[in-house]
């Protein structure tokens, strides 16, 4: 019987994350961490809940907001470069604004570490 509830419970946590990296996850894959919060609510509606670029309103920008699972980070991929990115914003999308003063350092380092997480790449 446990056996049974505790597969229920892992399903029913992969669904909710709705992604299959989940083994990579050495934190548990906790579904509250700090990243992912700010992702879901910030960022989710252009770049979608996976990160694959296809939020609701970010469909009919042009340009597109990043799929981070299959385009390369033009703005470079450490987590320098993708903090930057988020503080600053794209140096060619206004879509894609800068967060400096929406979000706090602690969020945009939480994310940016999200975010590669969701794209495959080390934090580095
Ligand atoms: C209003 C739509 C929109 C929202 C909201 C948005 N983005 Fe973007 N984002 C874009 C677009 C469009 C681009 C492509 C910019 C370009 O090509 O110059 C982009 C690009 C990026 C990139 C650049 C990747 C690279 O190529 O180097 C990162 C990182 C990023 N977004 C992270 C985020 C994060 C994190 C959030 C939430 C805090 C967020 N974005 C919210 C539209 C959005």
């Amino acid at each position: 019987m446990k056996k049974i509830i505790s597969l229920v419970a892992i399903i029913a946590f992969m669904a909710f994350c709705g992604e299959k990296e989940q083994a990579q996850d050495e934190a548990g894959g906790a579904p509250q961490e700090p990243g992912k919060v700010v992702f879901d609510t910030t960022c989710m509606p252009c770049h979608g809940l996976t990160g694959e670029g296809d939020g609701p309103a970010g469909k009919n920008l042009n340009p597109k907001p990043r799929n981070f699972k299959t385009e390369p980070f033009k703005y470079g991929e450490s987590l320098a470069a993708v903090t930057k990115t988020i503080a600053e914003g794209s140096p060619k999308a206004p879509t894609m604004v800068p967060f400096k003063n929406t979000l706090t350092p602690e969020q945009i380092d939480a994310v940016a570490k999200y975010v590669l997480k969701l794209a495959g790449k080390p934090v580095q």
